[in-house]
């Protein structure tokens, strides 16, 4: 695999550098706050990764907004169904407002917190064990990526064994278990609609237990001074069923549409939404998961993001995933073939964020 490290000098100790990094703990944060005026080389992405930073779209339109209100009025119901239905299907992406949510404005603080305490405080929780507990560290994929990108996160796993809440760093500790009952009340509602698109039972999500598996990040996005040569993100799309996400007011999030990226901008009180891979394979094809990136933030304030994964859950028992049967017929038989839990999850840590999409190595192909 050709690395962005072909291209510097034969002197840098990129795997060096790497460890020194995540060894000494201080995440992107603590270099931004240093007042360096260059990136560390593992930061710089290679010339392909790069060359459409700036082909921002200016015809793809806007990711839809689609209002909640009037949720239980059948009639009303409807046309949000056709709604979330449309925007999945085409966009893979929207932003809900009048979802229930208290005020979500008021929630971006407690991310920044966190980040904002002193190194040797967030120290102690950082750590690279994935899948249960607290961890914080600077890049999930740091060892696997081609090249690092430019945010440190605190992460932490909800569910489906309820995370024992004194594990949680004290000074967010009430508002991230706030968080997680917020947005599984939205992704609950979220997954009736989308369930109800599909032309099944409102419930059958539920019943399929799929928002049980959660995480919880709260990304911080510091002020990057070369954001030209890193990204925030790499492109990638997410694993799970459906992520819910609130960003501040700083932008940086794009979605791929029509070939194009498109900039999400906020909308005041809104949350984001986006189909996963898993979401994908169990709609057949219905609905799409996109892919997305973060450019690396010019601004002086972090931007912030805090973002709810629910991720793939137990729900045939027999070990097996893949297209829900009763979606099935002759007329539309199955795009994806059956897939075990340990094939999707040693796809998501072979590689990068960027890896191949785990979609399209279970396509069937006719
Ligand atoms: C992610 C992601 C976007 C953001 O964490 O998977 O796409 O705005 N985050 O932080
Ligand atoms: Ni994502």
């Amino acid at each position: 695999m050709a690395t962005a490290a072909d291209a510097t000098p034969p002197s840098y100790h990129w795997a060096k550098a790497v460890k020194e990094f995540d060894e000494s703990k201080m995440g992107v944060k603590g270099l931004s706050d240093s007042g360096i005026t260059s990136i560390p080389e593992f930061f710089v992405h290679p010339p392909h990764a790069l060359s459409d930073l700036k082909l921002i779209s200016k015809t793809a339109g806007s990711l839809p907004v689609i209002d909640l209100a009037g949720l239980e009025s059948a009639d009303h119901r409807r046309v949000i169904i056709d709604q979330v239905k449309e925007a999945a299907r085409t966009w893979g992406f929207f932003q809900v407002v009048n979802h229930g949510v208290p005020s979500p404005s008021s929630m971006k603080r407690f991310v920044p917190a966190f980040h904002d305490q002193p190194r040797d405080v967030k120290a102690k929780y950082y750590k690279r064990e994935e899948g249960r507990g607290v961890m914080y560290a600077s890049n999930n994929d740091l060892y696997r990526a081609e090249a690092a990108s430019w945010h440190d996160s605190l992460q932490a796993w909800m569910g489906p064994e309820p995370l024992p809440p004194e594990e949680l760093p004290e000074v967010c500790r009430r508002e991230v278990a706030a968080w997680d009952g917020h947005a599984r009340g939205v992704a609950e509602k979220v997954m009736e609609l989308l369930s109800e698109g599909l032309g099944l039972e409102r419930g059958r999500f539920k019943e399929l237990t799929f928002s049980e598996s959660r995480t919880f990040v709260g990304h911080c996005y510091p002020y990057c001074p070369e954001p030209d040569r890193t990204m925030g993100i790499t492109p990638h799309t997410d694993p799970g069923i459906v992520t819910v996400l609130l960003q501040n007011g700083i932008k940086g999030l794009q979605v791929k549409h029509g070939g194009e990226w498109v900039e999400v901008s906020p909308v005041d009180g809104g949350l984001i939404i986006n189909v996963g891979d898993f979401l994908q394979i169990v709609s057949n094809g219905e609905y799409k998961s996109v892919q997305h990136r973060v450019v690396a933030n010019s601004e002086k304030e972090p931007r912030i993001s805090i973002v709810m994964f629910f991720n793939l859950s137990k729900w045939r028992g027999s070990g097996h995933y893949g297209p829900l049967p009763e979606l099935l017929s002759p007329e539309r038989p199955a795009v994806y073939r059956d897939f075990t839990a340990q094939e999707f999850l040693d796809n998501f840590y072979s590689k990068g964020l960027d890896s191949k999409s785990f979609v399209e190595k279970i396509e069937i192909q006719n």
